[in-house]
């Protein structure tokens, strides 16, 4: 039998480990300068947001605290938005300072909803796709890469 081997259910690497990496670093300095001497909270949206969240805060330099001043939603991906939309009113609610959406990936659809991210990582189209914390039966997630699923994984 075969050894598991989560890459090699892969049809096709969209994103490799390196360009999310360098994309996050330029955006991580964008919001290094935008949320400068401001109190900024990071909110992640789970479960698919843990690997990004965890590498933008690192890539950060200014201090992210736990407080009600400056909300940073951050999230894997933005589909049909209404993941988000149910968040925002709920977060809008509180009356934080300000409320921004950081999305790593965002499809096509997601223009179709009033979601408007101020940082997003990359568009991509319209497939499914797995890894850097993004599941199929919550399987993949621990990818390095973003990509799809070869068919077999879908018909076994
Ligand atoms: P939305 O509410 O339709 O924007 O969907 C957002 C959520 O749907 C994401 O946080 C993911 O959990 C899930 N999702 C949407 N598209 C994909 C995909 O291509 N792969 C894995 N999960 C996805
Ligand atoms: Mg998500």
């Amino acid at each position: 039998m075969q050894p598991d081997n989560v890459e090699g259910d892969l049809a096709h690497v969209l994103l490799t480990e390196e360009q999310i990496s360098d994309r996050i670093a330029e955006l991580a300095a964008e919001i290094d300068e935008a949320y400068q001497g401001r109190d900024l909270l990071l909110v992640g949206v789970l479960n698919g947001a843990v690997m990004v969240m965890a590498d933008l805060a690192r890539a950060l330099s200014i201090h992210a605290n736990m407080d009600w001043m400056a909300i940073l939603i951050v999230e894997d991906i933005l589909d049909s938005g209404l993941t988000l939309s149910w968040l925002l009113k709920n977060l809008r609610s509180r009356k934080p300072a300000s409320l921004e959406i950081f999305t790593l990936l965002r499809k096509p659809d997601a223009v179709k909803v009033d979601v408007e991210p101020r940082y997003v990582g990359f568009d991509i189209p319209n497939e499914f796709v797995v890894g850097y914390g993004l599941d199929y039966a919550q399987r993949y997630r621990n990818l390095r890469c973003v990509g799809t699923l070869s068919p077999h994984v879908y018909s076994s």
